[in-house]
């Protein structure tokens, strides 16, 4: 029964997910993710070490506000509210935004769509600015724009986190897109550590590694 609900991952191959996949996704979203982390298959192979380890980012520094960006169902950013963090989320998706409401009543959420390379107008000065699994959704080129818009809401000290399907090199990414092979979603662009380093010189990219096709990418000024 619970295999199921895995369907819909295997089903979005090369169809990118719009504002109402998302919508219709945000019921089953927490349990798809669940059973491919336990399979420990792409895409959410290693989910629950790459959000415990951006947990662990956050904890490491000392500030307390919080943006994720598509943040989704608040997997990951119920466990900073619940110790007290100040969040602020981002999203698309109604449904999915719904869903953080019920679970951090006190959030600031922003219905926002990035596709078009703008941020929201109201945001403030954050410690840590997270995308987990949701950068992937745009090109490198819309990624490294959001990423320099982004830096101007950062604190001194403050730190950009992305947790996601990654790797170090190019040539480690084509590996696994020729690993995975039909599962392989042609719709999504990976983080690439060593690509990052090249386009965004005014950060320091750090990479924490968490499996073959996961990882950590730390971005700080
Ligand atoms: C795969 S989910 C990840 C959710 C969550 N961050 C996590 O780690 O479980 C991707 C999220 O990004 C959001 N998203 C996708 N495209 C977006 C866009 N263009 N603008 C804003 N949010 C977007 C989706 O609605 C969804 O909630």
């Amino acid at each position: 029964m619970e295999k199921d609900s895995l369907n819909y991952i295997a089903n979005r191959k090369n169809a990118p997910l719009d504002k109402k996949g998302f919508d219709e996704w945000a019921d089953s979203y927490d349990l798809d993710v669940k059973i491919s982390d336990e399979d420990k298959e792409y895409p959410f192979e290693a989910y629950s070490d790459v959000v415990s380890g951006v947990i662990r980012l956050v904890k490491a520094q000392t500030g307390t506000r919080i943006l994720d960006c598509g943040i989704g169902t608040a997997k990951l950013a119920k466990v900073l509210y619940n110790d007290g963090y100040s969040i602020t989320g981002i999203d698309f998706s109604t449904s999915m935004l719904a869903k953080c409401q019920e679970s951090m009543p006190l959030a600031k959420l922003i219905l926002h769509d990035f596709s078009r390379g703008r941020l929201p107008a109201d945001l403030d000065c954050y410690d840590a600015i997270l995308f987990t699994y949701s950068i992937h959704h745009f090109d490198f080129d819309l990624q490294f724009s959001l990423i320099r818009g982004l830096g101007k809401h950062l604190s001194q000290d403050g730190i950009i986190v992305i947790g996601d399907v990654m790797t170090e090199t190019l040539t480690d990414m084509q590996g696994i897109a020729n690993k995975y092979d039909e599962l392989w979603d042609d719709a999504e662009t990976y983080p690439i550590t060593e690509i990052y380093q090249e386009n965004l010189p005014e950060f320091e990219v750090r990479y924490e590694g968490k499996s073959e096709s996961s990882g950590i990418i730390i971005l700080s000024k």
